[in-house]
């Protein structure tokens, strides 16, 4: 196998405003697409060929990636006017994914595992398809698989809203993650020029007739569909990065990172290129800063995203927030999330001194790009 087709065109509704202005895939994640880390792990397995299949946002994708050249990829396009579902997508590109197996991948999903070893494990059982999955606390808002420990085919394929828990406390349930090896014969199950889904239309017919599989993922995994998991999941991933690196380190520091005066860095934290951090800041724990981005003196971050070309004035408090790209914080202010519910700055977005926008609710605090805040914000 050396083809692969990532799903790069939903509306990514539940990220928005951050999907406002950034392509869901295209959302950093330790500071490059998420869609760009799978990439280069497929590349690692023998991938040579992906086909992304854009919709929304189309462009941005396509200036970003080009031909694929930048990263020793072949790069292809199947593009929607309007998305056409996860199988309705994967069907336009029926011609380019002929002849033999590919994997086939949700964009949106953080993950380190050996694409390798699951090709195998679907060549050695030979069904249509086989899907990786992961075991979860929380099934509830995944598509949830029924399995058989002895065959590892699945028998049931369950989406969101047609599993219910059983009463009492929720029971770990392997879910399906995102990440399939798919046979060319799955397009005879998809029909032509019609909005389709993959995990509603498709797999539960595979899994009646006993063709589908199941891989389970021991790497880690996190969907970046919410921005809790989006948070949640960068810090994983850091985590995950550090603890694998050739040469043992705390951080992932640029080089060029500019420091005066004292500062406080807690690991673990990424930082990356030209990022000036003036006197008596506190960074860290669990901090994921972009390019060219300004810390004044006096403040203190942590858990928390900062995208690139981002200036932060001086005194400011940051916890449990995602600010995206060209945002102006200015002095004094503080951004407070906690654990369910985040502080979300959209781009280009400007806080005016000493506000506080702080939130002790499950919702999201979230302000649109181009805004301008002039009172504070208390959720509670
Ligand atoms: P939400 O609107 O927040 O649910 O996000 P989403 O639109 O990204 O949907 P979802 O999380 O279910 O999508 C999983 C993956 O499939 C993401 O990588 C999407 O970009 C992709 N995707 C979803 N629907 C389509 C589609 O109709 N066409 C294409 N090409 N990709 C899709």
């Amino acid at each position: 196998m050396t083809r692969a087709i990532i799903l790069s065109g939903g509306w990514g509704t539940r990220l928005r405003p951050l999907t406002c202005t950034i392509p869901k895939t295209m959302i950093p994640v330790v500071n490059r697409p998420v869609i760009e880390r799978q990439m280069l792990l497929l590349k690692k397995a023998g991938i040579k060929e992906i086909v992304l299949a854009v919709s929304v946002m189309a462009d941005a994708l396509k200036q970003y990636f080009k031909d694929g050249a930048s990263l020793g990829l072949n790069i292809l396009y199947t593009e929607e006017t309007r998305p056409m579902g996860t199988a309705g997508a994967i069907k336009l590109a029926e011609e380019l994914l002929e002849g033999e197996n590919f994997f086939m991948l949700n964009g949106d999903v953080i993950l380190n595992f050996d694409f390798k070893e699951m090709l195998k494990n679907h060549e050695d059982h030979g069904g249509i398809g086989t899907i990786a999955s992961k075991s979860v606390d929380d099934p509830s808002r995944y598509g949830v698989l029924i399995i058989n420990e002895q065959t590892m085919q699945i028998e049931k394929f369950l989406e969101k809203d047609e599993y219910s828990p059983p009463e009492g406390e929720p029971i770990p349930m392997p879910i399906n993650a995102g990440v399939y090896v798919l046979e060319p014969e799955v397009f005879k199950y998809i029909p032509t020029k019609k909005k389709v889904s993959i995990e509603r239309e498709v797999f539960p017919i595979l899994a009646e007739e006993k063709r589908l599989y199941h891989y389970p993922i021991t790497g880690i995994w996190k969907d970046i569909g919410k921005p809790t998991e989006l948070l949640d999941g960068n810090i994983l991933l850091l985590h995950d990065i550090l603890k694998n690196h050739v040469i043992k380190r705390d951080n992932l520091i640029d080089n060029s990172l500019n420091v005066e005066g004292k500062v406080i860095i807690y690991p673990p934290c990424a930082i990356g290129e030209n990022v000036i951090i003036r006197k008596n800041c506190i960074i860290g724990p669990n901090v994921i800063i972009g390019d060219n981005v300004y810390i004044d003196s006096g403040t203190e971050i942590k858990d928390t995203l900062i995208y690139n070309e981002t200036f932060i004035s001086k005194n400011v408090k940051i916890e449990r927030s995602i600010i995206s790209n060209d945002c102006h914080v200015k002095n004094g202010v503080i951004l407070k999330g906690n654990k369910k519910g985040l502080v979300i700055l959209a781009s280009n977005v400007e806080i005016k001194e000493n506000l506080r926008l702080i939130n002790k609710s499950r919702d999201d605090i979230t302000v649109c790009h181009h805004e301008v805040i002039k009172e504070n914000i208390e959720y509670y």
